[in-house]
């Protein structure tokens, strides 16, 4: 029987941390797991590395520590502050990313269903429809044409694909997409409960939204059912630590809970746990003023950027449109134009400057920028660029970010191949990489998706045809990085569905 957890309100305690600190103290002689029993001689490369604490604080689940699985003590309370603090009715840790998150949501939603996602979701969904055992019907994200980048998907397009697809019980949103770009989600949620379907949102990259209304508005906010916050990415707990939102009764939240127990272990971090919980604390009690200093940094180093003349950050004026309705601040995008190269800046950033971005692309690269930052980490960033930008030649001619004019392309990425098998069939089915030109005709196995926009050309279970294989073709000549493809010395390859185990056409 779990005893009902106390509903607390003081968001500036931090009940899993002190629980964790008070067991650390008592000096108990360990008869428990893990194996190196908190000795730093024990584990001595392990101290080293990351300090004999970390040992300290790797426990299980004994009594006064609670149970992720079931819990009703230290971790209960840290999850009704993170509720509170989130906005939502409900809210449960994750130490498997937002991977796992998305992973229960779709198992406990959507388990041989129609799903409405947008064509170029990441990974972790692929991974939970086919645990799911459910059918994805794409949506077409809008595409800034100029740079390739993707926003999210419009209400428009939701409600087409709504009404042109009967039975599809759940809607699986991005907000924002890696890039900080957000749609209009009250109303894609107001289309969603519209037609009946239930709005997952994976917020991977949002999860400071709720705290300063200069971001666009978190999820739960918005009426989603179910948001996934990445707490790892911007948030400031560890890596790999994640929450999920519950709210309202669109959702089966007991059947959330339940598959959310089945696909996390039962031997969690308490590490990563107590992260989550001062990650919270810190941005309930501090993070107005601490998010309000990363918005003036994003808006400087943005400004610094365009000074450059060379290099170019969009900003409000990409968005107030369908798919590009707001945007994070935070979220530096440096657009760099022929004959510049977003991937050799990046290495140049590295090794002269000692500077690491988060993302690097022919045509842009991504700075991200957090309550962490100070005035001089993020002026070392401007000051390099703007170092880099003076030994280039200043080519004023169009705008920045395009990507070679090769604009046009892009409009191709809306198209989506026949669809062969489903998902699943295909993700399980055995396969073989074959070059490009003898894929012709066979189904892929897998998702081949160029970066930008990061959507795939093909998914699994659809037809690799002349249009698919001359758009990968032409991305690659055009220099677009791709996911799902193997180099080889004759031809480039693609994993196809081999039918009965036999030859793959
Ligand atoms: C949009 C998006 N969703 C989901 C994930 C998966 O998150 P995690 O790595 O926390 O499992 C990522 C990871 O980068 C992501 O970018």
């Amino acid at each position: 029987m779990i005893p009902p957890v106390r509903s607390v309100r003081d968001q500036d305690r931090a009940p899993l941390v002190e629980a964790l600190v008070r067991h650390m103290r008592s000096g108990y002689a360990r008869f428990h797991v893990p194996g190196h029993k908190g000795s730093a001689d024990a584990a001595r490369e392990l101290s080293e590395l990351a300090g004999g604490r970390v040992l300290l604080a790797d426990l299980t689940e004994v009594a006064d520590l609670d149970d992720l699985q079931w819990p009703c003590g230290a971790i209960a309370e840290a999850e009704v502050l993170a509720a509170e603090a989130f906005g939502a009715e409900e809210t449960l840790f994750l130490v498997n990313g937002v991977t796992a998150g998305i992973h229960a949501s779709l198992l406990g939603c959507a388990a041989g269903g129609k799903v409405a996602v947008p064509r170029n979701v990441h990974r972790s969904v692929l991974g939970g429809l086919v645990l799911a055992g459910a059918d994805p019907v794409y949506m077409t994200p809008e595409i800034d044409s100029a740079t390739g980048i993707a926003g999210s998907v419009s209400p428009g397009e939701l409600g087409k694909t709504l009404d042109g697809e009967p039975g599809i019980s759940t809607v699986l949103l991005v907000h924002p997409t890696y890039h900080g770009i957000a749609g209009d989600l009250r109303r894609l949620v107001e289309v969603s409960h519209a037609h009946g379907a239930a709005v997952i949102v994976d917020e991977a990259h949002g999860s400071h939204f709720g705290f300063h209304d200069g971001f666009p508005p978190s999820a739960m906010s918005c009426g989603a059912d179910i948001s996934i916050a990445g707490c790892h990415k911007t948030f400031g707990a560890l890596t790999q630590a994640a929450i999920l939102n519950l709210q309202g009764s669109f959702v089966d939240r007991e059947k959330v809970r339940a598959c959310a127990r089945a696909v996390q272990t039962t031997s969690p971090s308490y590490l990563l746990m107590a992260s989550l919980d001062s990650a919270r604390r810190l941005m309930a009690t501090r993070g107005r003023s601490l998010l309000e200093n990363a918005l003036r940094l994003g808006a400087w180093l943005r400004q610094r950027v365009n000074e450059t003349g060379v290099f170019r950050s969009p900003g409000p004026e990409w968005t107030g449109k369908p798919g590009f309705f707001e945007l994070d601040p935070t979220k530096v995008t440096v657009l760099c134009r022929p004959p510049m190269d977003g991937r050799a800046i990046e290495r140049q950033l590295r090794s002269d400057f000692g500077l690491v971005v988060e993302l690097a692309h022919r045509g842009h690269m991504l700075a991200v920028v957090t309550y962490a930052d100070e005035g001089d980490t993020v002026g070392k960033l401007a000051g390099a660029l703007r170092a880099i930008a003076a030994a280039a030649t200043p080519v004023r001619s169009r705008a920045s970010g395009d990507v070679e004019g090769r604009g046009g392309v892009y409009g191709a990425f809306g198209r989506i191949p026949r669809k062969e098998m489903s998902l699943r069939e295909a993700f399980l089915s055995v396969s073989r990489w074959v070059g490009l030109s003898e894929a012709r005709g066979c189904v892929s196995a897998d998702v081949v998706a160029a970066y930008p926009p990061g959507i795939p050309v093909l998914c699994p279970g659809e037809l690799i045809d002349d249009e698919a294989v001359e758009l990968i073709r032409e991305c690659r000549s055009a220099g677009n990085h791709f996911h799902g493809l193997r180099e080889d010395r004759e031809d480039v390859l693609v994993r196809v569905v081999l039918r009965d185990g036999r030859d793959p056409k």
